[in-house]
C-alpha cells in the first residue's frame, strides 16, 4: 500500500535502537526523509547506514542529544523546525519498588515520559495545523492499561501524557493533524533482554528460561517483532489513517485480557 507520505520529512526521538529505530526504518521505506536521535553516537551512526541502506533516496540526519533535555530537544526542532511527523520516544525509568521512587526520580521519570513528548508536541502542532498535514505518535507502554509492579513511575507518566494529549488531539483533528499512542506489550529489543537478564539473575535461572515463561504468558506466545510496531507506527502516519485519532493502539499478542 502506497501511504501517501514520500517526501514528508520526521523527527523520530530515540530511535537508534528498538522500537523508534523500527519506527524510523518503516518511515523511511516508505519514503520520509528522518530525523534519527540517540545519546550514543557510534550506535547512532550505524543506524543512519543501515537505513541508508535500505532507503537510499530519502535524507537522513542524525542528532546525537539527550531528548530529555530542553537544549537535546531544542536541537532536535533546529534540524528539522517543520516535520510533518513527530514519533515521540524515550528511555523508561527502571524497574524499582514504589517505595523506593522518591521525590527527585518522579519528577526524572515526568520529565522523561511526559514533559519531554508535551514540550515537542508544542513545538510541532502549530506548523503542523496551519500546513494542514501532521502525524504525532508517541511510544507508551501496556502499562498505561495494565499494572505493572514495578513500573509505577513509567506507566504514571505515561498515563498522564495520554490523558493530557486527548484533549489536544480533538483540538486539530479539523486540521488534519492527528495523535494517537501505541502501547507496546512486550518486544523483543535491547530493554526487554535486560529485563530478562536482571530476573535470571535474581533468581537464579537461565535467561531463556526466563524469556520462555515471559513469552508463554502472552496469547501470541511470543514476543513482538520491532518491525511490527515500525509498520503499525507508519500506517498511523499515513494518508489513509487521518480519522483515527486519540486512540490508544495496543500493540501485544493478546496480553491485555478485556473484551473491549
Ligand atoms: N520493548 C518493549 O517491549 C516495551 C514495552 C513497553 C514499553 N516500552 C517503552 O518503549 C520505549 C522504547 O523501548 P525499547 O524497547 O525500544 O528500548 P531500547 O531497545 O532500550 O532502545 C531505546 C532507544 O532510545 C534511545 N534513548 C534512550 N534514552 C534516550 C534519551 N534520553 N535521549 C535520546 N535517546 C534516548 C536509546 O539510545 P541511547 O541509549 O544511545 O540514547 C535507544 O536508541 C521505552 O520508553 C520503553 O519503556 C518498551
Amino acid at each position: 500500500m502506497d501511504l501517501g507520505i514520500k517526501g514528508k520529512s520526521a523527527i523520530i526521538c530515540a530511535s537508534s535502537r528498538g522500537l523508534g529505530k523500527a519506527c524510523a526504518y518503516s518511515l523511511a521505506i516508505n519514503g520520509v526523509n528522518i530525523i534519527l536521535n540517540g545519546r550514543d553516537e557510534d550506535v547512532l551512526e550505524k543506524t543512519k547506514v543501515e537505513i541508508a541502506t535500505v532507503a537510499p533516496d530519502i535524507k537522513i540526519s542524525a542528532i546525537p542529544c539527550d531528548v530529555s533535555t530542553v537544549e537535546g530537544r531544542a536541537k532536535l526542532l533546529e534540524a528539522c523546525p517543520e516535520p510533518d511527523i513527530l514519533v515521540n520516544n524515550n528511555g523508561g525509568p527502571p524497574f524499582r519498588d514504589f517505595r523506593q521512587v522518591d521525590r527527585e526520580a518522579i519528577i526524572e521519570g515526568v520529565e522523561m515520559n511526559m514533559i519531554t513528548p508535551i514540550e515537542l508536541v508544542k513545538g510541532v502542532i502549530d506548523g503542523m495545523a496551519n500546513r494542514g498535514f501532521g502525524r504525532i505518535v508517541n511510544i507508551t507502554s501496556v502499562s498505561v492499561k495494565r499494572p505493572v509492579v514495578g513500573l509505577d513511575l513509567s506507566s504514571g507518566a505515561r498515563a498522564g501524557l495520554t490523558a493530557f494529549l486527548s484533549g489536544v488531539a480533538r483540538s486539530v483533528a479539523d486540521k488534519n493533524v492527528t495523535i494517537n499512542n501505541i502501547l507496546p506489550g512486550f518486544f523483543d529489543t535491547d530493554r526487554l533482554r535486560q529485563g530478562v537478564n536482571s530476573t535470571a539473575k535474581m533468581t537464579n535461572e537461565s535467561e531463556n528460561v526466563v524469556a520462555d515463561r515471559m513469552a508463554s504468558s502472552i496469547p501470541a506466545k511470543r514476543f513482538g517483532a520491532p518491525n511490527e510496531f515500525g509498520e503499525t507506527c507508519a500506517f498511523l502516519c499515513s494518508d489513509q489513517a487521518a480519522y483515527i485519532t486519540g486512540q490508544n493502539i495496543l500493540l501485544d499478542g493478546g496480553l491485555f485480557d478485556s473484551s473491549f
